[in-house]
C-alpha cells in the first residue's frame, strides 16, 4: 500500500462502555453482562471469547445496530443514546465478515456510498474512492470498475476497509472481519490492516475468536465468557504472562509463553544491549533481520540445532518482510545482506521471554 493521506482526517475517540447491559427480548439472561471498559483513542481493542459470549452483541451497541438495554456507551464523551441512530451509522465505520460489499455494485461504487449518502459533490467522492483504493493497494484504474464477485476473497475485505473508511469515521467496528480468509491471506491483509492504523490512527473494536490474531492486532484484548461477561481487559503481554483466572489460561492456551515470544523483536533485544557480540565461527549461525520476533528466532534455533541466530539489520535486508510472522514460522531467506548487529542467543531469547 502506498503513503497516501486521508483529507483532514478526523480526531480519533475514545469509546467508554460504562456498565452496558443487553438482555434480548425473551431472554432469559444477558447477552452482554454489566460491561465496563475503555477504549483509549486511537488504539485497537480486540474482543475475544468463545461462540456465543457476546462480541457480536457488544460490537452492535456500539452504533446501535442492538439497543443497549442498561448502562450507556460514550464516543469522545457523548453517550450514543443523544446521537440519532442513522447519523451515528455514519459517523462509525463498520466492516463484517461477508464484507457486506453490494453484488451489483462496482468496487468505486462500493467504497462511494456512504459519501454518496452525506452528499458530497462528485469530484470530491471520485477523489476519496481514488485515494481509499490506493490505500488498500487497489488502485482505482485496474480494480475500481470490477465487481467483487471478480476479486479475490482477500481483495474484497480490503474493499470493505475502504468502504468503511470512507467517511473518515473516527471510530471503526469490525467483526471477525478477516474470518473467512486462508491463513496466509488473512495475515497478509492483518499485516496491511496494522501498517494502515499506523497512519490514520482510528480507535477500532475488532471481534475474534483467534487468540493468535488478537495478540498480533491489539493494543487491549478484553476476553469474554460465556454469559457475556468480561473476564478479563488487558494488553496482550500482561494477559498472557498474568492471565486473571482459569478460563482465561485455558482460552489463551498452553502456549502462552511462546506467544509471548511474538511481541518482542530481536531489535528489542539490540535496544537493550542483550544481543552479545559476533565472533568469526557464529558465522555459520542462521541469520535472521532485526524486525524477526523472538519466537521465530527460537523456531529458527530449533530447526537447526544451534543456540543462537545472528541477527542484522532490517534495512537492506532481502527478506525482511515475512521474518516477523506471528506465528513463529522463520522467514525463507537469509537477510544476510543486512549489517550484522550480534548474536542473539538462546539464553538470552529465554531471559527475554520470561522477563
Ligand atoms: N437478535 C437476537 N435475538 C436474541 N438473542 C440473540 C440475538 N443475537 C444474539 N443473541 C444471543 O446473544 C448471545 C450472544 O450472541 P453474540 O452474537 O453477541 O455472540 P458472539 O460472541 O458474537 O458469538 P460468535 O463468536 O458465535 O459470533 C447468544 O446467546 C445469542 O444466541
Ligand atoms: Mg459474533
Amino acid at each position: 500500500m502506498t503513503q497516501v493521506r486521508p483529507e483532514t482526517p478526523a480526531a480519533a475517540q475514545d469509546i467508554v462502555f460504562d456498565h452496558v447491559v443487553k438482555t434480548y427480548p425473551n431472554a432469559t439472561v444477558p447477552a452482554v453482562d454489566d460491561l465496563s471498559l475503555t477504549v483509549p483513542a486511537g488504539e485497537i481493542c480486540v474482543l475475544l471469547g468463545p461462540s456465543g459470549s457476546g462480541k457480536t452483541t457488544a460490537l452492535m451497541m456500539v452504533n446501535r445496530l442492538a439497543e443497549i438495554t442498561g448502562g450507556d456507551i460514550r464516543i469522545g464523551g457523548r453517550s450514543i443514546r443523544d446521537l440519532d441512530p442513522i447519523r451515528l451509522r455514519r459517523s462509525i465505520g463498520y466492516v463484517i465478515q461477508q464484507t457486506g460489499l453490494f453484488p451489483h455494485l462496482s468496487i468505486a461504487e462500493n467504497v462511494a456510498t456512504v459519501p454518496k449518502v452525506l452528499g458530497w459533490g462528485k469530484k470530491r467522492i471520485k477523489e476519496r474512492v481514488g485515494q481509499l483504493l490506493e490505500l488498500v493497494g487497489l488502485p482505482v484504474d485496474e480494480y475500481g470498475r470490477r465487481y467483487p464477485s471478480q476479486l479475490s476473497g482477500g481483495q474484497r475485505q480490503r474493499v470493505g476497509i475502504a468502504r468503511a473508511l470512507a467517511a473518515d469515521p473516527p471510530v471503526m467496528l469490525m467483526d471477525e472481519p478477516f474470518g473467512a480468509l486462508d491463513p496466509i491471506t488473512r495475515e497478509h491483509v492483518q499485516d496491511e490492516f496494522l501498517a494502515l492504523h499506523e497512519r490514520i490512527r482510528k480507535t477500532v473494536i475488532f471481534v475474534s475468536h483467534d487468540i493468535d490474531e488478537a495478540v498480533k492486532m491489539g493494543d487491549r484484548i478484553a476476553i469474554f465468557r460465556e454469559g457475556g461477561k468480561l473476564a478479563q481487559y488487558d494488553t496482550p503481554r500482561t494477559l498472557l504472562k498474568e492471565p486473571a483466572d482459569e478460563f482465561v489460561a485455558r482460552f489463551v492456551g498452553a502456549d502462552r509463553g511462546l506467544k509471548r515470544l511474538t511481541l518482542t523483536r530481536l531489535a528489542d533485544l539490540a535496544g537493550s544491549g542483550e544481543l552479545s557480540p559476533a565472533r568469526p565461527d557464529d558465522r555459520s549461525l542462521p541469520v535472521l533481520p532485526a524486525d524477526a520476533s523472538l519466537r521465530a528466532a527460537l523456531s529458527l534455533m530449533v530447526a537447526e540445532g544451534t543456540e543462537g541466530v545472528l541477527v542484522t539489520a532490517a534495512e537492506g535486508a532481502p527478506d525482511a518482510d515475512g521474518a516477523a510472522r506471528a506465528d513463529g514460522t522463520p522467514a525463507g531467506g537469509t537477510g544476510a545482506g543486512g549489517r550484522v548487529l550480534g548474536v542473539a542467543s538462546l539464553d538470552a531469547v529465554r531471559k527475554a521471554g520470561t522477563a
